[in-house]
């Protein structure tokens, strides 16, 4: 197939293969889901349970493995590149139990030597000591649930921590790790713009290597979408918007992904290749999965619950779904990802990754460039500054194979996609983890 310039005009092959075909597998990561946290917080809709005293940590480290154990014909002989242990609240366990698991992993699958091991944390759990045992267990890479250095804007989104907390974690995360991501959240109930620069300054103060800011959003089956806390408008979060990234920009932070900002060299490795449609695969409890195979394309779902987790784990049935990706899904599922990166990918990534040639998503390229949502370059599948701006209809031009290539004015700004692995698989990305 080929692209043709400004002009976007695409010729199609002749036809589509049934399944894919896959010379080499892509990059394989490993997600590790914690579902435990203090408290909810009451704008969350991850799969995250307060805690009712202890969290059975012995136990669930036991089922982790086993259900690596469970997981390995499917990976056998391939490399891990990256681990994320999300949640939840990874850093609610003790230093020993993340020590035992990562050891577990480590006698289990092959992991490259400069592999990523990023571990959420809540400043609420934040204690020197166990943070510093944490990087002593293999952890390289810590993301911070910050999410304002604001205590009345902690208070209002019922956080356990305020922003003296804030503050001394993560300077001392910093100190221990180096490699830090803190996690901010914008349109805060009442949020001006010149507060959300104040929380932006205060986060620049650390100079961390990487940030993440999350518009926040009312989700379903959450305390805050049932009561509604009063939201600033989309002019003022549109405003918040352009001074954060005019202000990361000014400070030397790369803005490469929708909701990611790196100084040089600290992208996030492991959603990095979620969005470049790399392999996951996703333990514990309501964790992901998307694995390839020569001639297909699987995702796994995890039971949710984490006793309904443990009870199946123990009866050696991890999985509570498997499906086939179709051909139907699969061109749109690796745009929902691609196009979040700012500066895309190469067009070859397509076939290398889904297994079936570019002519597949022929007709969304086609309506996506001549629209100004893709950038016309055949070299490249990349969103222009407009498609960025509207990226979910960039990405819905791709909603099944055979689009329809109707044009009309894009319609929303909206772009949210978080912790990938969290996230069901066709409409939200997160370490979920997505810094997610
Ligand atoms: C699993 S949590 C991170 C670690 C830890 N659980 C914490 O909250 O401190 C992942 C991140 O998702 C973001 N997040 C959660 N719910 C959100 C929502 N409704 N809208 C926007 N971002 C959200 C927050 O920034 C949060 O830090
Ligand atoms: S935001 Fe983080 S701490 Fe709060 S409930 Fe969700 S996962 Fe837990």
């Amino acid at each position: 197939m080929t692209v043709d310039g400004a002009a976007g005009k695409i010729t199609m092959d002749a036809g589509v293969l049934a399944r894919p075909t896959f010379a080499v597998l892509p990059p394989l990561a490993l997600y590790i889901h914690i579902p435990w946290c203090l408290k909810k917080c009451p704008y969350c809709d991850f799969n995250s349970h307060e805690v009712k005293g202890d969290a059975p940590e012995a136990a669930y480290v036991d089922a982790l493995l086993a259900d690596l154990e469970f997981a390995l014909p499917s990976i056998w002989g391939r490399k891990v590149v990256s681990i994320f242990l999300g949640g939840g609240t990874p850093s609610l366990f003790s230093a020993a139990a993340i020590d035992r698991l990562l050891g577990g992993v480590r006698a289990r699958v092959p992991l490259l030597p400069d592999a990523e091991i990023t571990l959420e944390a809540n400043p609420g759990t934040f204690e020197r000591q166990k943070f510093a045992a944490f990087y002593a267990a293999g952890v390289n890479r810590l993301s911070l649930g910050v999410q304002s250095f604001d205590s009345a804007q902690l208070r209002a989104l019922g956080r356990v921590h305020d922003a003296d907390e804030a503050r001394r974690a993560a300077e001392a995360a910093l100190m221990i790790f180096g490699n830090v991501n803190l996690d901010l959240m914008y349109g805060l109930p009442r949020q001006t713009v010149q507060e959300a620069c104040a929380d932006l300054a205060a986060a620049l103060s650390f100079s961390p290597p990487h940030l993440s800011f999350y518009h926040l959003t009312l989700e379903p089956n959450t305390l805050f979408h049932r009561h509604p806390p009063p939201l600033p408008d989309d002019d003022t979060a549109a405003d918040i918007e352009d001074a954060v990234h005019a202000t990361l920009d000014g400070a030397g932070y790369q803005h490469y992904e929708t909701s990611a900002y790196a100084k040089a060299g600290r992208q996030c490795a492991h959603n990095a290749n979620y969005w470049r449609f790399g392999d996951y695969l996703g333990i514990g409890a309501g964790a992901h999965s998307k694995l390839s195979f020569a001639d297909r394309i699987v995702r796994q779902l995890r039971w949710k619950q984490p006793k309904q987790y443990l009870e199946n784990v123990a009866l050696g049935r991890p999985l509570q779904q498997e499906v086939d990706v179709t051909r139907g899904d699969i061109g749109f599922e690796f745009m929902l990802n691609a196009l979040r990166l700012t500066a895309g990918v190469p067009t070859a990534l397509f076939a290398e990754r889904t297994g079936y040639p570019l002519s597949l998503v022929a007709h969304g390229m086609e309506a996506a460039v001549r629209r100004g949502l893709l950038d016309p370059d055949p070299a490249s599948l990349k969103p222009t500054p407009l498609g960025r701006r509207f990226l979910n209809d960039l990405q819905m031009l791709f909603l099944g194979t055979q689009m329809s290539t109707q044009t009309s004015a894009p319609t929303s700004t909206s772009a949210k996609i978080r912790n990938a692995s969290e996230a069901a698989p066709l409409v939200r990305i997160e370490a979920t983890g997505i810094e997610r």
